[in-house]
């Protein structure tokens, strides 16, 4: 079950040293800076203190980790000893609850163990007919000329491809309305997470209202989903193969089902982590394209030579390696997932170090993947250097948009498909071109997503 501990500066190891890291200001440390800029701040720590630093930060100080070699030793060789950690779960309890995502231990292992045939290459493969249907069916009205936010046109598509493949129900009309209420929440909970001061949730503030109603209309969306499905089942429907059929069907040894609660946990955490991070890939795929005119005409050149104007399907992506190579890199510059953190359930080694039970520490992909000694020219968006097999070369930690260990997101090959013939799909038809000048900037919310969205003019192909 998840840990309720509450979170604790860390203490000084016996060993009485920690490692470097800046001062920071009395009481706070970087807790200010921090919340101005957490990508920059970060990247400096490690850059000037090394591969294990010390983030002092009022009382949830932590230790960052910024080598491929510490990183495999916390999430490959012990995570036995760690769990996602109070700061995690008080975030987004109201949201999540115990899904996948956020519970630990045997809730966990039960839960994973139900939804993973739901994810298996094969049974993947049977949605890429949903991916391009649906991608055609959304852009079908899209016309020269005219100005779409493609972060939110993102969300809205692989909203719906996840209702329909992970739920195997409809799902358009209120599509537009998830990623705002998403959007709203992101920076509701880590606005709390980052402040030091947290007005309780049910005082009516402004801004708790806000986030109240959004809630609630999430809520009800999940619950009509599972509403819906049951329905179904009771009108003696055939059963689908998706993940909800797993799981509402699922029995325990002693022949209990899984909980109403339990249920609206896992659907609500598919539903946010099954569409949010791919659309923000993909958002930030159009945009590093309108940015690099030669790599976007490489691109369209692949696609039209292997597919001729048709529509993709599984089999043709191993045909397609630059736009592999492209969506690794989108990956690697913008990791949707920017940040691991974990928290010791017990004393742990990393290094020559010594650390106590409730240590919490952070491994950011962001840092990582922009880090001189392991990629040349690290801040350039360079397809190419994925084309002669550097994966192979590299460490697996050194590029680990989807983190690994035990906790590896369940649905690595579900986003790489959704993302790959999505991206095929428009690109074939579409170019998009950013205004002059325009300058797009992350923000680091859960997800990272770009700041005021990704607004660009349509351009259909000759
Ligand atoms: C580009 C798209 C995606 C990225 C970059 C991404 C990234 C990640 C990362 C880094 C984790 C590990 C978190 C940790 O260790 O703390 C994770 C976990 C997870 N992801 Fe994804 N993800 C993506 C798409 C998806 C999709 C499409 C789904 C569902 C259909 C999904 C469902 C999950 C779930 C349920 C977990 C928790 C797994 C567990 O702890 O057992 N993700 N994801």
């Amino acid at each position: 079950m998840a840990s309720t501990r509450a979170t604790q500066a860390i203490q000084i190891p016996e060993s009485g040293e920690l490692p470097p890291g800046p001062k920071g200001l009395p009481l706070f440390g970087v807790a200010l800076s921090l919340r101005r800029d957490v990508l920059g701040v970060l990247t400096r720590i490690a850059r000037e203190y090394g591969d294990i630093a010390y983030v002092p930060l009022l009382m949830q100080s932590r230790i960052l980790v910024s080598s491929p070699e510490w990183i495999e030793d916390l999430i490959v060789r012990q995570p036995q000893k760690f769990d996602k950690g109070p700061g995690l779960k008080d975030a987004s309890r109201r949201l999540l609850g115990e899904g996948l995502l956020t519970s630990d231990g045997e809730l966990w292992r039960r839960q994973r163990r139900l939804a993973q045939p739901a994810f298996h290459r094969q049974r993947i493969g049977e949605y890429a007919q949903v991916m391009v249907e649906q991608a055609t069916a959304h852009t079908c009205n899209w016309r020269d000329g005219e100005t779409r936010d493609m972060a939110e046109e993102m969300m809205a598509l692989t909203l719906i491809i996840a209702v329909k493949t992970l739920f195997g129900i409809e799902f358009t009309d209120e599509a537009k309305r998830v990623g705002p209420a998403v959007t709203l929440l992101m920076r509701y909970q880590l606005g709390r997470l980052r402040s030091p001061i947290k007005i309780p949730m049910h005082w009516p503030t402004p801004s708790n209202l806000r986030a109240n109603r959004a809630y609630e209309f999430l809520d009800s969306l999940v619950y009509g989903i599972i509403e819906e499905r049951r329905r179904r089942r009771d009108a003696g429907e055939p059963e689908g193969h998706d993940v909800l059929s797993l799981l509402m069907n699922a029995m325990d040894e002693d022949g209990s089902r899984m909980t109403p609660k339990q249920l609206r946990d896992e659907v609500m955490t598919l539903f946010i982590a099954g569409h949010e991070t791919t659309a923000v890939t993909l958002g930030w795929l159009w945009h590093l394209l309108a940015q690099n005119p030669r790599v976007e005409q490489r691109l369209a050149e692949e696609l039209h030579s292997v597919l001729a104007g048709r529509a993709p399907t599984p089999e043709d992506l191993p045909r397609l390696p630059y736009l592999d190579a492209v969506i690794k890199e989108v990956l690697r510059l913008y990791p949707a997932a920017y940040v691991l953190q974990r928290t010791s359930l017990e004393p742990f080694a990393l290094a020559a170090y010594q650390f106590p039970v409730n240590t919490t520490v952070i491994m950011s992909q962001w840092i990582v993947h922009r880090d001189p000694r392991l990629f040349d020219a690290p801040d350039e968006f360079q397809p190419e250097r994925w084309l002669d097999g550097l994966e192979s070369r590299l460490h697996p930690y050194a590029y680990f948009p989807f983190g690994g260990g035990p906790r590896r997101c369940i649905g690595q090959i579900f986003a790489l498909m959704e993302a790959a013939l999505v991206a095929a799909t428009l690109a074939q038809k579409f170019r998009f071109a950013e205004r002059e000048g325009m300058k797009v900037v992350p923000e680091p919310l859960v997800t990272l997503r770009a700041k005021g969205g990704v607004p660009m003019t349509v351009r259909i192909r000759s």
